[in-house]
């Protein structure tokens, strides 16, 4: 309890602070001198102001990245890369009260989960990465032409690096795109969403106490229309890696098209859970609740359409809209609380205005839990059945604690796939069975990055991304650093 309170007072004293933005190792004030406003979506309090990166700000910081990949980091052994990272997640464990802290104020999810989850997976994310530093390699290559050759691949640093993350997990996911790209030797400028600065500016603050040479990574706080749009048009910059909506998603691509930028894309989702007649209805029903309610919905993975076999479906249904019964919902600083807010008002209206649209279309609302009262941005964990494929809550990302429940009958596994695969998005899916060949059959037959079976979670070494358009590439694992990497071919006759 103490290391709580502690770590909460450091994280109220580093938000009030005159934040700065990071470039080429110093801290200084945005070109313009403009600021902006951070607020606590929990009760709606200021927190404090970042610094608003515009297009002259990005032309620095990119500037200073080029120099630092044309000079000291290039140099820099591919160990010692792996030790700078290392000492970077020795440096958020160390702090991982305050961080944990510091990301339920900014961006108002429950304290226990940031410490459980958030902070940890960061930590992990980057010794994973650290290990792919040395082992980041090519192979020799027999060639069938005339002649004697001596063949080679090797993967070179893609270059200047403009990581943009959204403000669901701002600091988990901030790590895991800086992790790989400084494994891999690039130079990194990251800008997270206006909504929540802090962490971001905290982690640049440990970046700089490891001792990176300057220039390896810029943080840019500003906003999407103004640092970010400069950062994916700037013809200095290499690649672009985008976590957020898909609409942001598409100005990227074609932002990016100007000088061919290298391009990984992590969009939106509509992640189906599919429950098999045979599955442990009690075990598959929390499973369900946890990926629609945890950090309010606001996970592009979340499992918003529930499909059911009509012999378990009263029994899940009525198991999930217990879960939803019992959940707390209030500010993640509150102890007791296990659903925080939404990220903003706008948020809320959004994903009050599509269940009401739901209702409106036909849906049945058939449970609906507590939301705690304001001046937080609390929504009400929802269930709703009687949902038909054409419905907006159905075909459109919520991003919000909103479950749309449909049951099946005794169709087959083609026909169960293709009903689960009737979105335009194709992130992640879940299946809930005992029956070994029917989960890896279907498994096989979901247009979906990730399938998961009987549970869930993220881990640094598994590929994610999506199918269609919930993104392009992949993060995690081996892929996810090797989208970091250039192949370039070497052949020499001998
Ligand atoms: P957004 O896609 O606008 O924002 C995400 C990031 O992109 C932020 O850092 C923002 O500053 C930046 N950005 C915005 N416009 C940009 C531009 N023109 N050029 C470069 N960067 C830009 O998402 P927003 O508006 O915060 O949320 C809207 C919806 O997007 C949500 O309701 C949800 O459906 C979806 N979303 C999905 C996420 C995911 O994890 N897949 C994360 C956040 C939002
Ligand atoms: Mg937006």
């Amino acid at each position: 309890m103490s290391s709580d309170l502690s770590g909460l007072e450091a994280a109220r004293a580093f938000a009030q602070g005159a934040h700065r933005l990071f470039i080429d190792g110093q801290w200084r004030p945005a070109l313009s001198g403009k600021t902006f406003a951070t607020h606590n979506p929990g009760d709606g309090a200021l927190l404090g102001h970042a610094a608003s990166a515009e297009a002259a700000d990005v032309d620095l910081a990119v500037a200073a990245a080029r120099a630092a990949l044309d000079g000291p980091w290039s140099e820099i052994k591919p160990s010692e890369r792996a030790r700078l990272l290392w000492r970077l997640s020795d440096l958020i464990e160390k702090h991982a009260d305050e961080i944990a802290a510091l990301e339920t104020l900014d961006n108002g999810k429950p304290l226990r989960d940031a410490r459980l989850f958030d902070v940890p997976h960061a930590i992990e994310t980057l010794r994973y990465n650290s290990g792919w530093a040395t082992k980041l390699g090519g192979e020799t290559i027999n060639l069938s032409g005339p002649g004697t050759w001596h063949a080679y691949t090797v993967r070179e640093p893609v270059g200047v690096v403009a990581q943009i993350v959204p403000w669901n997990a701002p600091f988990a996911m901030a790590v895991a795109k800086v992790a790989p790209a400084l494994a891999a030797g690039c130079a990194v400028i990251l800008k997270p969403a206006e909504e929540t600065p802090l962490t971001a500016l905290r982690l640049a603050t440990l970046i700089e106490e490891v001792g990176f040479p300057k220039g390896v990574f810029s943080l840019l706080t500003g906003f999407g229309e103004t640092a970010g749009a400069a950062l994916v048009e700037h013809p200095g910059v290499d690649k672009v890696t985008f976590t957020g909506s898909t609409e942001v998603g598409r100005i990227i691509i074609r932002a990016a098209a100007g000088n061919f930028k290298r391009v990984t894309l992590e969009l939106g989702g509509k992640t189906p859970v599919i429950v098999l007649p045979d599955a442990d209805a009690a075990r598959a029903a929390e499973g369900a609740a946890r990926s629609i309610f945890t950090n309010a919905g606001q996970i592009c993975n979340a499992g918003s359409r529930l499909f059911v076999h009509q012999s378990l479906f009263e029994r899940v249904v009525e198991g999930v809209a217990d879960y939803a019964g019992k959940l707390r919902v209030g500010p993640g600083l509150d102890p007791e609380t296990q659903m925080g807010p939404v990220i903003s008002d706008a948020q809320k209206q959004r994903v009050s205005g599509y269940i009401r649209a739901g209702v409106e279309q036909g849906a049945t609302l058939r449970a609906q839990g507590a939301a705690a009262a304001g001046p937080g941005f609390f929504v009400p964990p929802t269930i709703l059945t009687q949902t038909t494929p054409e419905m907006s809550v159905v075909r459109e990302e919520i991003f919000g604690p909103v479950l749309c429940a449909m049951s099946f009958g005794d169709e087959d596994l083609d026909q169960i796939a293709r009903t689960a695969n009737a979105s335009d998005y194709g992130l992640g899916a879940v299946v809930w069975t005992n029956n070994l060949s029917a989960a890896h059959r279907l498994a096989r037959k979901l247009k979906a990055g990730t399938v998961r079976v009987n549970g869930g979670g993220l881990d640094p070494a598994l590929p994610f991304g999506g199918f269609k358009q919930s993104g392009w590439g992949r993060e995690n694992g081996r892929e996810g650093i090797e989208a970091y990497t250039e192949v370039k071919a070497v052949a020499m006759a001998v």
